[in-house]
Parts: structure tokens; sequence; C-alpha cells
């Protein structure tokens, strides 16, 4: 048995996630984000996330350079954001409020909140890559995430 594209990500779209943007550098220093849905918490101690990242994407050869990455996760009032980071640009860090971490890697300003990781594992998963980072600093401020589901950006009702 099998499962067509269009029968996956239409099961696929039912799954609600929130919105991340990942970002990391290349080893010339040029600066790399990317919108990242495919994020998952892998272990408490030591603390590891997950990230999926498509071999096709331009930012995907930065990851392996550079060994590092942060994920910033979007607020309810970012949706302009991941689409920015969704699409290609030659400086997608121009126009958006940023600083620069110990490792030279591009933080989000306003991000809901922000694990900074060191990558300690990559693993083959098909047309993606499974990049696995443990989260060496954290940072939380309050607010209401972004929701994706159903190709459509939502928010929490509180
Ligand atoms: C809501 C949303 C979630 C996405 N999630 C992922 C993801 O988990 N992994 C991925 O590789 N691309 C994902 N994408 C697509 C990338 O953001 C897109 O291909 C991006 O342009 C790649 O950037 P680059 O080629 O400039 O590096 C997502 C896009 C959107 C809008």
């Amino acid at each position: 048995m099998s499962v067509s594209k269009e029968e996956f990500k239409s099961a696929l779209s039912r799954f609600a996630s929130g919105v991340t943007v990942v970002t990391t550098k290349d080893r010339s220093g040029n600066l790399f984000g990317i919108t990242v849905s495919a994020f998952c918490s892998v272990s408490l101690e030591p603390p590891m996330v997950l990230i999926c990242i498509d071999k096709k994407t331009g930012s995907h050869h930065a990851f392996i350079e550079t060994g590092a990455f942060v994920v910033n996760f979007l607020r309810e009032d970012q949706s302009m954001l991941s689409q920015h980071f969704a699409s290609p640009s030659s400086d997608k860090f121009l126009s958006v409020e940023h600083y620069v971490n110990v490792r030279g890697l591009p933080v989000l300003s306003n991000a809901l909140a922000v694990l900074e990781c060191r990558l300690v594992h990559s693993y083959d998963g098909g047309d993606h890559t499974i990049f696995v980072g443990e989260v060496e600093k954290t940072k939380v401020s309050e607010g209401n995430p972004l929701i994706y589901f159903r190709g459509k950006y939502c928010q929490i009702e509180d």
C-alpha cells in the first residue's frame, strides 16, 4: 500500500504546529534564516531538539558548515515574518530586527522564545535532513504563539 503525495500532505495539514524561524550562518559568515514547522523536542537531559530541513533549501549547507543554529518561536502577530523567511531573498535580515549571538548567529529580537543550539547529530530523512541540536541557551518572553493549521496561520483563543 502506498500513500500519494496529496493524501500525505492532506493528512499532515491537519496537524497543528507552532511556527519557528531557524537561523544559522555559513563558513563565510553569510546569515541564513528559514521558516520551519518541523521542530520537535527530543531530550530533557541533555536538552536536545530537532529540526527537519529540506535538502534543496539554500540554507541546508550552512547548518553543516557552522554546526550551530538558533530556533526562534514566532508570536501570533508574526505571520509576515514567517512568510518573509519562507521566501527566497539574497539577505533576509536586512529589514528584520535581530542581534548576533556569541557564535555570530542571528537571533530575532522579538521572538516568543529562543533556543540557541549546537549541532550534535545529523540524520538522513528522505528529502530532508534531521538536525539534532543540544540547547546551550534559552530566552523566553510572554505572549501567544503563531499556529499553522491546514495551510493557514491561526491564533489561540484565550
Ligand atoms: C509555515 C511553513 C513551515 C515550513 N516548514 C518547513 C520545514 O519544517 N522545513 C523546511 O525545510 N522548510 C519548511 N518550510 C519552507 C521553507 O521555509 C522555504 O522553503 C524557505 O524558502 C527555504 O529558505 P532558503 O531556500 O532561502 O534557505 C516552511 C514554510 C512555511 C510557510
